[in-house]
């Protein structure tokens, strides 16, 4: 539903609404649909269940592109489930995904994107720091049948990025329906650190989808706005319940969670514990060994897992475990991603460097200026997720900001009933506090992020650096649906 037809249909203003509280719904939603309502719901057991499936079928893997590259955001086909074809949308034919980009520090990239959808599209970069005239806002959108060339050159570290569409309000709807890819960066610093490759390093697009719909289509309910649009189904590299063949060895998995809104607390069904090499920003300073880390739409994760004490013929899940903090849909509920199966005994150790990364720690004296950002979404303009109380306008710049400044920004949820993963276009920054909820820093929040969950009860404080990319940027939640609604502001760099 489009901001304007609900603020039509509750009258703005007029609701006190958070979404803790359901009861509401029934009155409030009066105008709704309420076949489309039941119908959104249904594909979802009660407590956020899974349908798990039997594990059958091999892991695809992206194909990857280099520095110069044709993409057509176009209907696709594409088996999604089993043999079942869904109609879906795709940067390639017959696949959901576009490419995995993987090109090196300092390269200059080339990318032709065509629309043949038939609405307008456009692709942000998510991670990379480039001019904002190609940073795909979501005022710079390549019509339908049109096309544009993005054109930038590769300045930042070695790491996991990605990209998807960013058009106002219609982001969620095309990324769910397949548009995304994998946007990896390599620099000599990272090269020396020998990590696993080849085979020895996967990368995973978790997604959660509708599959019971072979149109996969798009269509939240009042309710889905609220929590998210969240599927029965785990896709990883654009598929349901997959296997993996390992051999007994330290794999490299490069993980992305690319859903609308799902957060998951990944870990391994034996809960042996993996390493945390990376996040957005690229590798942390040192690796960080944990059983089970929270990772938040948009997050990105570097992780070593060492299977040597595994024998042949076991199988070890990884899986998303039970958190605190999602509401009634999220978190409640364990369940499998993907199957690792162990066919082959071999003794090839690796030594995880204790060193990986310099990282220079930014320190708050540093901020000239802290500016407050209130996701709370307590003072409800209307019935929207909002920041400030204000919902996206390209018409207005709600923050300037000088180049080279350093900031701290702080989100402040507090108040707040949901989760929100918090990302600011065209920068990365470092998570120097955290209060309320979990009130710690996480293993995967050292080093450089551009993307933050912050989850009810929370305040986090992020120092930036902003760089000299002049222009105007956009910095939102990545729950795609909240995103949509209007929790998006803009920022222009002066
Ligand atoms: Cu990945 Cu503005 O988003
Ligand atoms: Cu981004
Ligand atoms: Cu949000």
């Amino acid at each position: 539903m489009k901001r304007k037809e609900f603020l039509k249909l509750t009258g703005a203003g007029s609701v006190l609404f958070s979404s803790g509280i359901v009861s509401i719904f029934s009155t409030a939603l009066g105008g709704c649909n309420k076949d489309n309502m039941m119908g959104g719901m249904s594909g979802i057991a009660a407590g956020g269940g899974i349908t798990e499936g039997d594990f059958q079928q091999a892991l695809p893997i992206p194909v990857t592109t280099g520095t110069n590259t044709a993409l057509a955001a176009q209907p696709a086909t594409a088996v999604l489930k089993g043999r079942t074809s869904y109609s879906v949308l795709g940067y390639q034919a017959n696949s959901i995904l576009g490419p995995s980009f993987r090109v090196n520090k300092g390269d200059i990239v080339n990318v032709n994107l065509t629309n043949n959808l038939s609405e307008a599209s456009n692709i942000h970069w998510h991670g990379l720091h480039i001019p904002a005239a190609m940073d795909g806002h979501p005022a710079n959108l390549v019509n339908a049948g049109s096309s544009f060339n993005y054109q930038f050159t590769i300045q930042q570290r070695a790491g996991l990025n990605w990209y998807h569409p960013h058009p106002d309000m219609l982001t969620a709807k095309q990324v769910y329906r397949g548009l995304a890819g994998l946007f990896i960066i390599n620099d000599p610093e990272e090269a020396a650190l020998n990590l696993p490759s080849g085979e020895f390093e996967i990368p995973l697009v978790i997604q959660d989808k509708r599959l019971a719909d072979t149109s996969l289509t798009y269509n939240p309910t009042m309710m889905d706005i609220m929590s998210g649009f969240l599927g029965e189904s785990i896709l990883v590299n654009g598929k349901t319940s997959l296997y993996q063949n390992i051999k007994s060895q330290t794999y490299r998995l490069r993980i992305l969670n690319g859903s609308n809104a799902r957060i998951y607390n990944l870990a391994f069904s034996n809960n042996q514990s993996f390493t945390i090499i990376g996040n957005d920003g690229g590798l942390l300073r040192n690796p960080v060994s944990v059983n089970s880390i929270l990772a938040g739409p948009g997050e990105r994760l570097d992780i070593l897992v060492d299977f040597s004490k595994a024998n042949t013929g076991d199988q070890i899940f990884l899986i998303s475990k039970v958190f605190g903090g999602g509401g009634t849909t999220q978190g409640t509920k364990q369940f499998k991603i993907l199957k690792f199966i162990v066919t082959q005994k071999v003794n090839v150790p690796f030594i995880i460097p204790s060193t990986l990364s310099a990282i220079v720690s930014y320190i708050a004296s540093q901020a000239t200026l802290t500016r407050n950002f209130d996701i709370s979404n307590m003072g409800m303009m209307g019935m929207h997720h909002t920041i400030n109380n204000k919902s996206y306008s390209a018409a207005r710049i709600d923050e300037t900001v000088t180049a080279n400044a350093v900031e701290i920004w702080k989100f402040d949820n507090s108040m707040g009933t949901e989760p929100h993963p918090m990302h600011v276009h065209g920068v990365d920054f470092q998570v120097i506090e955290r209060t309320g909820g979990r009130n710690t820093i996480i293993a995967s929040e050292g080093g450089w992020k551009d993307t933050v969950l912050v989850m009810p009860g929370e305040t986090v404080k992020v120092i930036i650096p902003f760089e000299n990319n002049k222009g105007k940027f956009v910095f939102h939640c990545h729950n795609l649906e909240h995103e949509d609604d209007g929790m998006m502001l803009q920022y222009q760099l002066i």
